[in-house]
């Protein structure tokens, strides 16, 4: 069981994704427990507070550090145990799958959903684990993040996909997944008939297997060149890759 306690401004955003997909399983069966924790609760005054200009000036709002303080208390009290606390921001470090799946095996964590410019830093540096991004661009809070983050947990729980598919995914084994093709053998368009590479019809597994790992090494190598380097410097690529490789880029740019 995995347990995250989402400390956020805008709670009903979780319901409806937790409530539709396949990853709903994963949610309905409790493997992956979800507590909303609304941020305004712990806000004080009859304006429930949550932000404040800041200091030195500039533009937007600063989330304050008291109410989430609070919160975070709650949910030790409620929890028991102090987990990690991972706080949505562009400056964080990318998420990768690598990440996720040690996320997947853990007990859970608290996501903490920043909104408006930014959190107090005195309140990150005392609590806060982990940063995590999404990427190089900016969203106007943590909710979409952390919503990503507990699909990619929820999808790798025992029972939520069909059994060995995960294994099969983009950047499990550190490439990206090969294309997929499924019926008519023949797509007939206005621009003629587009078949299904033969391959793939002719029942033979290696053969099968063989064409999947080429069609994944050089989609990597065209769009994520950055992901051949790593496969080969941990020795995850063989012979056979390289000569798959080389056909793919003979001057050896690679
Ligand atoms: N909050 C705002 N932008 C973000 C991003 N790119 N990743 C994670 N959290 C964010």
């Amino acid at each position: 069981m995995i347990r995250f306690d989402i400390v956020t401004l805008f709670p009903e955003l979780f319901g409806p994704h937790m409530a539709s997909g396949v990853t709903r399983r994963a949610f309905d069966s409790r493997q992956v427990q979800v507590r909303l924790w609304p941020l305004r609760d712990f806000a004080d005054g009859p304006y429930r507070r949550v932000d404040d200009r800041p200091f030195g000036g500039g533009p937007g709002m600063v989330m304050l550090a008291q109410p989430l303080q609070r919160a975070l208390e709650a949910v030790h009290a409620e929890r028991g145990d102090l987990p990690a606390v991972v706080h949505f921001t562009p400056t964080g470090r990318t998420l990768t799958q690598a990440q996720v799946q040690e996320m997947a095996a853990g007990s859970g964590a608290v996501l903490l959903c920043g909104r408006y410019e930014g959190v107090d830093q005195r309140f990150l540096d005392r609590h806060v684990t982990q940063e995590v991004s999404l990427g190089d661009y900016v969203l106007s809070g943590g909710e979409l993040p952390a919503l990503v983050l507990l699909d990619a947990v929820a999808r790798l729980q025992p029972g939520v996909l069909p059994a060995p598919s995960h294994e099969q995914d983009s950047f499990s084994d550190g490439l990206l997944e090969a294309p997929a093709y499924t019926r008519p053998e023949q797509w007939v368009t206005p621009a003629g008939a587009l078949p299904v590479p033969p391959v793939l019809l002719s029942g033979h597994h290696a053969q099968i297997a063989a064409w999947r790992r080429g069609q994944s090494l050089v989609l990597t190598a065209k769009r994520r060149p950055d992901l051949i380097a790593a496969a080969r410097a941990a020795g995850r690529l063989d012979e056979a890759d390289e000569r798959v490789l080389r056909q793919f880029a003979p001057d050896d740019t690679l």
